[in-house]
């Protein structure tokens, strides 16, 4: 039987709460199907294991999750270390070192999905974020100068190579032609005169290599309003590492909320593993309570699906998800409800298993 060897790394905060109902739902699609299984490893890194052994992984870990098909992570940060270690150690090492440079964030509003815009629907928001991954304003580049002092200088350094900024950009084009939806560019040429001047310079490069596909290029902070005014003009959207990383909170407030915003980080190539997490963060105001909403962890989980070739259960997982919404009787807090999130966890695999069992009997 075939087998995916998943790395799971729960991580911090309300990252072990949200990732064991992904994992359930997970197994259910592999009994179900009964052709393949899922081999989960637990991985036991983050802030608590920084506390006891100095490392928030092993040495030699991105040797240990190398040969995985594919990782499974929570969250990671927590009060107690600083963030721009834990991260930089854990989650950033881990999609630099394996090259996950393409972060595919989708921004849908499902069916009754709570959306704070008036008058908006679903067809109203609907987009395909492709954030860079990989370098950036995350190049981790600069330098701090004069410490303490009254000259002191502060240097981050945002790099934009070639290679890095015409790939997401190449792979955009890619999703968009595939899927004959149009693609926009985020970017900030006006004031950042030297990266974003060249990402733009590379998109209309690019754009030649794809007369079929239409554009559109916005200012980050007009892409901010109007995402708020008028989100149908956005389908799928290419841009920078820290845009991205904003936009798509933005975009999670406007689609149900951050405990709905998935995400994965994807090596192309498959030359590493691809990683598969929620858009939030360990959530400290509520961890360790059971009302952390699961549902960016389950939707990250339809994206592994997706990943590994079996788009239609990712398809189901969506439409699982779908139903708990307009059921309305299982929701966790943030949504407006009283449940936990084993219950919503459970109540996304009731709705999946009706699902499966159905398309099992159409099989025969
Ligand atoms: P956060 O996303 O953890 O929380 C922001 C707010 O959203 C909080 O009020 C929280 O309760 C709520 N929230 C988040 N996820 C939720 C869920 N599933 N259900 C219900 N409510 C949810 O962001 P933060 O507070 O800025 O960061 C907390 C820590 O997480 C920091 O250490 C940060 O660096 C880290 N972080 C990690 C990741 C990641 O691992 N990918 C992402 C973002 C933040
Ligand atoms: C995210 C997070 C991370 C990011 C942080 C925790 C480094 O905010 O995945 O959106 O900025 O990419
Ligand atoms: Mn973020």
């Amino acid at each position: 039987m075939k087998k995916f060897k998943i790395a799971s790394i729960p991580g911090d905060g309300i990252g072990p709460e949200v990732i064991r109902e992904g994992i359930k739902i997970l197994n259910k699609i592999a009994e179900a199907d009964g052709t393949f299984q899922f081999e989960f490893t637990e991985f036991p890194w983050g802030c608590e294991y920084y506390t006891k052994h100095g490392v928030m992984m092993d040495e030699d870990g991105m040797e240990k999750l190398k040969d995985y098909d594919a990782i499974y992570l929570g969250a990671v940060g927590y009060p107690g270390v600083p963030d721009h270690i834990s991260l930089w150690d854990l989650l950033l090492r881990i999609r630099k070192g394996f090259d996950q440079y393409v972060n595919i964030r989708p921004i849908t509003l499902l069916e009754a999905a709570p959306c704070p815009l008036k008058d908006t629907n679903r067809e109203d928001v609907n987009m395909l974020f492709i954030r860079e991954n990989s370098e950036g304003e995350y190049a981790g580049a600069g330098d701090w100068l004069f410490k303490g002092k009254e000259n002191e200088v502060v240097l981050q350094n945002g790099v934009f190579s070639r290679k890095g900024t015409e790939r997401i950009i190449r792979y955009a084009f890619e999703t968009a032609r595939k899927e004959g939806r149009t693609l926009t560019s985020i970017s900030k040429g006006n004031a950042l005169n030297y990266s974003m001047v060249f990402w733009d310079q590379v998109f209309e490069e690019v754009s030649r290599e794809y007369p079929d596909v239409k554009t559109a290029s916005y200012l980050v902070d007009a892409a901010a309003m109007l995402m708020i005014k008028d989100p149908k003009r956005f389908e799928v959207v290419v841009t920078s590492n820290l845009f991205g990383d904003i936009l798509t909170d933005l975009g999670a407030a406007i689609a149900g909320g951050i405990g709905l915003a998935a995400g994965a980080n994807i090596n192309p190539e498959r030359e590493y593993p691809s990683m598969f997490e929620p858009i939030h963060g360990s959530a400290p105001d509520i961890a360790g309570q059971n009302i952390a909403n699961p549902l960016a962890a389950i939707w990250s989980a339809s994206q592994m699906m997706d990943f590994f070739g079996y788009e239609n259960y990712g398809k189901n997982i969506l439409q699982a998800i779908e139903k708990v919404l307009i059921d309305g009787n299982v929701l966790t807090t943030d949504m407006g409800g009283t449940a936990t999130t084993e219950q919503v966890g459970s109540q996304v695999v009731n709705y999946l298993e009706e699902m499966l069992a159905q398309q099992t009997v159409k099989k025969r």
